[in-house]
Parts: structure tokens; sequence; C-alpha cells
């Protein structure tokens, strides 16, 4: 069960990444070209954050089962001198829950601009936020802050 919903969390991280590169792309070139906001772009725009929510609740779930975060709960004294357990614990998540709910306001906020060129905008400063924050708070095999691998 552990360690089915590791390698689900771990591939979703991919589909999270690359919808939110290609909706920001989407709003970048139509604000630059003043089109009209159309269909394909608000799918683009719902399907975004229809992912990084299954994401988020396919994270809610390894919380829920990770031996790492119950050790951290049990023995929070000891666990907050392990880094890789706090990053879990408390960074990761929280980064995560952040970005999410940005990038939530930002898909709910596009929803409901006008004129067009304000939808664009809006998504593209809200879903850059995000990406940012998920960038970052993402444990990539290079990353200072925790690593694993590319795919599990
Ligand atoms: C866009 C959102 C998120 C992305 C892209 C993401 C990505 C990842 C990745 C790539 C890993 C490493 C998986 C592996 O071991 O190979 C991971 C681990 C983990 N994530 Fe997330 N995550 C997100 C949101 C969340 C949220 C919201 C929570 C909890 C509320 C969460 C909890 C965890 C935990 C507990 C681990 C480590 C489990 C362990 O090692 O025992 N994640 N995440």
């Amino acid at each position: 069960m552990y360690s089915t919903l590791i390698f689900l969390h771990s591939l979703t991280r991919w589909f999270v990444v690359i919808s939110l590169i290609y909706a920001i792309y989407r709003a970048y070139t139509g604000f630059k070209s003043q089109r009209p906001f159309s269909k394909a772009d608000n799918s683009v725009r719902h399907w975004t954050a229809t992912i990084a929510h299954v994401q988020l609740i396919i994270g809610i779930l390894v919380y829920t089962q990770s031996p790492s975060i119950k050790y951290f709960w049990k023995h929070s004294k000891e666990a907050l001198q392990n880094w890789d357990v706090t990053f879990y614990s408390l960074v990761h998540a929280l980064i995560m829950l952040l970005a999410i709910v940005v990038l939530t306001i930002g898909s709910a906020k596009a929803k409901r601009m006008e004129p067009d060129s304000e939808k664009f905008k809006t998504m593209l400063l809200w879903f850059f936020i995000a990406f940012i924050l998920i960038f970052i708070a993402i444990p990539w095999p290079f990353s200072p802050l925790s690593n694993r691998p590319y795919f599990r």
C-alpha cells in the first residue's frame, strides 16, 4: 500500500510539472499575442488545477502512511534533529499545500476575469508562483533540501 502510494506520488509529480509548464507557456503566449482565451485555454487551466488536486490527495495519503512521518509525530524532539524527516513532515507538506492554494486561487480568479487578456495575465502570475514553490519543494536528485529518484 505505502510503496504503491509513493510510486503514484512520484509519478504524478511529472504530470503536475509538465501541465504547469504547458499552462504557463499558453498563458504567456496568449497574453503576448492578445489572442482570445479559447475553450482549449480554459481546459488547460482546469486540468492543471485538477492534476495538482489529485497530487494533493495522494500526498495526504502518503503523509498518513509514511513511517518517517509517524516517527516525526511520535518522537518530535529527536525527529527534529533529522533534517530528512523534518523536511517531509513540515517543509515539503507545507510548501506544497501553499502552492496548491495559490494555484487554486489563480485558477478561480482567471476563470472570472474580464477581458481575456486579464485571464491570461492572472493565470500566468499565479501559476508561475505555484510552479516556483513546487519546483523548490520537489526532492529532485539534485536538490540541496532532500533527494529522491526521478522515478520509483
Ligand atoms: C504538487 C504537489 C506535490 C508534489 C509535486 C510532490 C512530490 C513528491 C515527490 C517527488 C516525493 C518523493 C517520492 C519518492 O520517495 O520517490 C514526495 C514525497 C513525499 N510527499 Fe510529496 N508532493 C506534493 C505534495 C505533497 C503534499 C501536499 C503532501 C502532504 C500533505 C506530501 C507528502 C509527502 C511525503 C510525506 C513524502 C515522503 C514520504 C516518505 O519518504 O516517507 N506531498 N513528494
